[in-house]
């Protein structure tokens, strides 16, 4: 059964191209059925415009804090799509436990560390300052605990001696784009 596929971002979007690309090139068995980003100015929605795909924007700014409020909004908003996957592709909102609950195991996000290590933000910045000689990025499964839940894969990223938080992260970001797809076609076939 082809899956429908919401993915939700807050930026630029380049995950989201990545995942869009490769359903339509028919390598993963799923379309993408709603673009949703929490923010009106985020890139993404127009490359997501620019390839036919349903846009929404649930701006988490006028709730002002009432994240119940938000997720409201959001749950209903997504649900009218009817997506059996949702894909966090550089959403940048901390969902609560009550909205991933109504999600339970559909949900997926990239991470920009080789978890466990480094949840959380600055991810590049402290593998740098740790000295670690690897780093890179994990897909997993959404669960209540931040960037916890079971892995689905991930992929390294050698550390370079003259490597800058910036520098690291536009590699792993090259990876993000292969990682991502890979994860979304293993976790659709299942
Ligand atoms: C990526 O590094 C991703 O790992 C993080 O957000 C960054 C931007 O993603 N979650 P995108 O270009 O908006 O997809």
């Amino acid at each position: 059964m082809t899956k429908r596929v919401a993915i939700l971002i807050s930026g630029g979007g380049s995950n989201m191209i990545s995942l869009v690309e490769s359903m339509e090139n028919g390598d993963i068995d799923a379309k993408p059925v709603l673009v949703l980003a929490n923010d009106p100015e985020a890139g993404g929605l127009a490359k997501a415009r620019a390839k036919g795909i349903a846009t929404e924007v649930v701006n988490h700014r006028p709730f002002d804090g009432d994240r119940a409020a938000f997720e409201a909004v959001l749950h209903k908003t997504i649900s009218t799509y009817r997506p059996d996957i949702i894909c966090l592709a550089g959403f940048m909102r901390v969902l609560t436990a009550d909205f991933i609950d109504k999600w339970q195991g559909k949900m997926l996000n990239i991470h920009p560390s080789l978890l466990p290590k480094y949840t959380g933000l600055h991810t590049h910045q402290r593998a740098i300052d740790a000295g670690d000689r690897i780093a890179g990025c994990s897909v997993h499964v959404v669960t209540a605990k931040l960037d916890d839940g079971p892995l689905i894969g991930q992929l390294e990223v050698p550390i370079l001696t003259n490597d800058t938080a910036d520098t690291l992260a536009a590699r792993v970001l090259v990876e993000e784009h292969k990682l991502y797809p890979a994860a979304l076609k293993t976790f659709a076939n299942q």
